[in-house]
């Protein structure tokens, strides 16, 4: 272990962001020790990681964040660095249905993981770095103009995004008062494989294929600014080791886009790869019950982490999509395994009394 030049927790490598965290910082950087520390649960899947797993510098470790005795265990063991932190409640309709447990693991989750680490760090803080991975959704929601930058003023308005600022809010009070090394990031919506089908894009491919009606909340007309889940995990992976300390950087693609649009897109490119007459699976949208609290619009301006980092998105929104889309269709017993069981139960209350 002291072969390595860094030891770092990742938390929440098995979901959908972090699995593509894992695998880039494993396979770039075989000179750190990467731990991937996750609860497992509905959302986590270490069939996101099959390719990585026998890496001789990688570990899984089943934990909760909120499990302090198991937590401080693991800092014991390994001697982290760096934590990068990206375990969480990551749906808002979840949040909508059930607000406290984005609570406990957004919040006091997040809260004692950085309690467990100033104690660990708080003697010798050189070379030690936080790194929370946050949203865009905690600057609330736009008008049909204008962008939210590193100054816009926190208005979180789902329990999600209300979650994830308290959050952030942590992590900034951790570096003013105990000088905690700490750097933050907020993203716009990412795609990408290993995307769980409950969020929009997975969601409607998994219901194109199956032939299933494609529930559009309210008219459709609700705006996210898209970012391919690799130029996500490129940008963790430049500020982790370029970003300034105390400092936050937000992240998105320039890419905006109406809900309405992309299923239409999905529909066209998905009736082509599969064969169906033109127009067929659009037959399918349904416009349902509008989502309690809709944001309007998100859009990210990415300037500061262009101009002071030099980071930029490598692919566009339609290529990405494709390859998406083909990742989904080549995948279908990952498809089928996490849609099993509790995916169902799920699904039906959400969806049923649209
Ligand atoms: P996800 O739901 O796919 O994955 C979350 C992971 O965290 C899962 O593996 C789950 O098992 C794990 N986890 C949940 N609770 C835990 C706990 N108590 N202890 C340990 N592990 C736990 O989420 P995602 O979409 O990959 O998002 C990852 C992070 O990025 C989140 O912090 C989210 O707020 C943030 N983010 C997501 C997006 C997006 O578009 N998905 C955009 C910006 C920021
Ligand atoms: O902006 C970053 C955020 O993006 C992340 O912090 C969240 O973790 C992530 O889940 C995502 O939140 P959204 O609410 O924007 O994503 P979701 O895929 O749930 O919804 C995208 C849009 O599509 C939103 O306007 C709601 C709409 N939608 C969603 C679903 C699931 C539908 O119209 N129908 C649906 O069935």
């Amino acid at each position: 272990m002291t072969d390595f030049a860094k030891k770092i927790m990742i938390t929440g490598g098995a979901g959908f962001i972090g699995s593509h965290v894992v695998r880039l910082f494993v396979q770039k950087y075989p000179q750190y020790f990467v731990v991937n520390v996750d609860a497992l649960t509905y959302a986590g899947n270490l069939e996101n990681l099959r390719d990585v797993e026998m890496a001789s510098n990688y570990k899984f470790e089943k934990a909760d964040i909120n499990d302090e005795k198991g937590i401080t265990a693991l800092f014991e063991k390994y001697r982290f660095d760096g934590v990068i932190h990206l375990a969480a409640e990551s749906h808002v309709d979840r949040s909508i249905i059930d607000p406290l447990s984005f609570v406990k693991t957004n919040v006091l989750g997040t809260a004692s993981l950085l309690n467990i680490s100033l104690k660990f760090w708080k003697n010798n803080f050189d070379g030690k770095l936080f790194y929370h991975v946050s949203t865009d959704e905690v600057y609330g929601s736009l008008g049909a103009d204008g962008f939210f930058t590193e100054h816009t003023a926190y208005d979180p308005r789902s329990p999600y995004s209300a979650s994830k600022a308290s959050s952030d809010h942590f992590v900034m009070a951790y570096h003013h008062t105990y000088n905690l090394p700490v750097i933050m990031s907020n993203c716009s919506n990412n795609y990408g494989s290993h995307h769980f089908p409950e969020k929009l894009i997975p969601l409607m491919i998994n219901n194109i294929k199956n032939n299933k009606p494609l529930p559009v909340y309210g008219k459709g007309e609700n705006v996210r600014d898209w970012l391919w889940v690799d130029d996500h995990a490129r940008a963790i992976d430049t500020i982790f080791h370029k970003g300034k300390i105390g400092d936050k950087y937000n992240i998105g693609g320039f890419n905006e886009w109406k809900n309405i649009d992309i299923v239409y897109l999905l529909c066209s490119i998905m009736d082509n790869k599969l064969g169906r007459n033109a127009g067929e699976s659009s037959k399918l949208i349904e416009f349902v019950k509008d989502r309690p609290g809709h944001d309007l619009r998100y859009a990210i301006d990415a300037t500061k982490l262009h101009k002071e980092l030099g980071w930029e998105p490598s692919l566009q929104f339609e290529e990405g999509l494709e390859k998406t889309v083909d990742w989904y269709l080549q995948n279908e017993d990952w498809v089928k395994h996490v849609t099993s069981g509790d995916y169902q139960k799920y699904y039906n209350q959400q969806y049923a009394k649209k």
